[in-house]
């Protein structure tokens, strides 16, 4: 497993519970936290625009996530493994739609349209709102845990930075998880950076995600509260942006003004890894007299919390065809 971001630790976990004889080998040169999954909201919303390599796939990997994480929410592991459940107030002046999501809708147990009385709990006298119930998978919680879980079973860790999948010759197959790192690894030209910035602060009477046509969000995790946000297509700069800053600033402390109380812990700029469709895919690689059986997950974009539980039961699915092509495909056959 190349990647110890989301994806990587949920694909990890997950081929170790479906093929327990396998040894897995976590490679990576940075792990949970300090990955840019590990910076980031984790509120579980899906884009509906969203395209794997099949039609309807990333839909199916959208309501496997969901209930994934329903499960583990509704069980003893909910406060370790970072998942909480908020309500969510969708403000828009521009359109109904704007404030709806259909894949959300159909899972979440509560949505509805705002109240009269709920459209003026924001400032800025919205025309459009909706409300339901979500879950926040807080990384800070859940990386940690889904990495504990995967070294509980006996996972394999080595922190080395890879500059081609020749290094990894030794394995019967890799599985690529490295998000941006696939742009050098991969020299995959459509993957394109969508520049993030967030702040994280310290408001914690702050108990729902507030969002104002989806540029301007308000996030509630377990410690922090992230407020965002900007999307800077093929934008690769990794700093913060003063500019962007103030603007986050302004729009937030406009929409709900007590957050101008609000500590500021840190800000935080990451790059969306963004693909259309999402890469999933079996792929043999030859070079010299090798050959690597590699299989891709990476694209995932501004969701990868959202779909790694969906994505990583998927993918285990073709570890398992690229370990035993033959008797996979006599399965089919018969
Ligand atoms: C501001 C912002 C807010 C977001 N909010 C949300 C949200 O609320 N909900 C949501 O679902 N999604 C959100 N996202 C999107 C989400 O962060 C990403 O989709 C997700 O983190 C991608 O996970 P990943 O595991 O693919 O990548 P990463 O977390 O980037 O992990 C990549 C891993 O690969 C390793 N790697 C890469 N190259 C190499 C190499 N050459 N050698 C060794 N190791 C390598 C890295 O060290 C790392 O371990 C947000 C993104 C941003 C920028
Ligand atoms: C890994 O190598 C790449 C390219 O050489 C570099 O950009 C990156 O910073 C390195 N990672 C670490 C953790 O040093
Ligand atoms: C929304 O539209 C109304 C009426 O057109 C306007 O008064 C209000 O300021 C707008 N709100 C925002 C946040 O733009
Ligand atoms: C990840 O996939 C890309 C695209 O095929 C490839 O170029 C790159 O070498 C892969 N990364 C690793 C570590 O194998």
């Amino acid at each position: 497993m190349v990647g110890a971001g989301v994806i990587g630790l949920h694909t990890a976990c997950r081929i170790q519970e479906e093929l327990p004889n396998v040894q897995v080998t976590i490679v990576a040169d940075k792990f949970t936290t300090d990955t840019l999954s590990g910076g980031v909201a984790g509120i579980f919303r899906p884009s509906c625009h969203l395209q794997g390599p099949e039609p309807n796939i990333a839909r199916k990997w959208h309501d496997d996530s969901w209930e994934y994480y329903r499960k583990l929410h509704h069980g003893e592991d909910a406060g370790v493994a970072g998942i909480v459940e908020i309500p969510v107030f969708a403000y828009s002046n521009r359109s109904k739609e704007a404030t709806k999501n259909l894949w959300l809708e159909s899972v979440v147990p509560v949505w509805r349209d705002l109240s009269e009385a709920e459209m003026t709990l924001v400032e800025g006298d919205f025309k459009y709102g909706s409300y339901y119930i979500t879950l926040v998978i807080d990384p800070t919680y859940h990386l940690p845990y889904m990495f504990d879980r995967f070294k509980s079973r006996g996972g394999k860790v080595v922190e080395q930075n890879i500059s081609s999948f020749m290094e990894l010759h030794e394995y019967d197959v890799i599985v690529n998880c490295t998000a941006m790192g696939a742009k050098k690894l991969c020299n995959d030209n459509n993957l394109v950076p969508v520049r993030g910035q967030v702040y994280k602060v310290k408001a914690g009477w702050i108990k729902a995600a507030f969002y104002d046509d989806l540029e301007t969000y308000i996030i509630p995790g377990v410690d922090y509260v992230t407020l965002g946000g900007c999307r800077n297509f093929e934008s690769w700069d990794t700093d913060v942006n003063k500019y962007d800053s103030a603007a986050i600033w302004e729009r937030c402390t406009n929409l709900l003004p007590n957050l101008k109380r609000a500590v500021i812990q840190k800000e935080f700029v990451g790059l969306r890894p963004h693909r259309e469709p999402v890469r999933i895919e079996k792929e043999i690689i030859k070079q010299d007299d090798k050959q690597l059986k590699v299989v891709h997950v990476y694209g995932f974009g501004g969701y990868g919390i959202t779909l790694a539980p969906g994505a990583a039961m998927y993918a285990t699915q073709l570890v398992k065809q690229s370990l035993h092509p033959d008797t996979t495909a006599l399965k089919a056959h018969l």
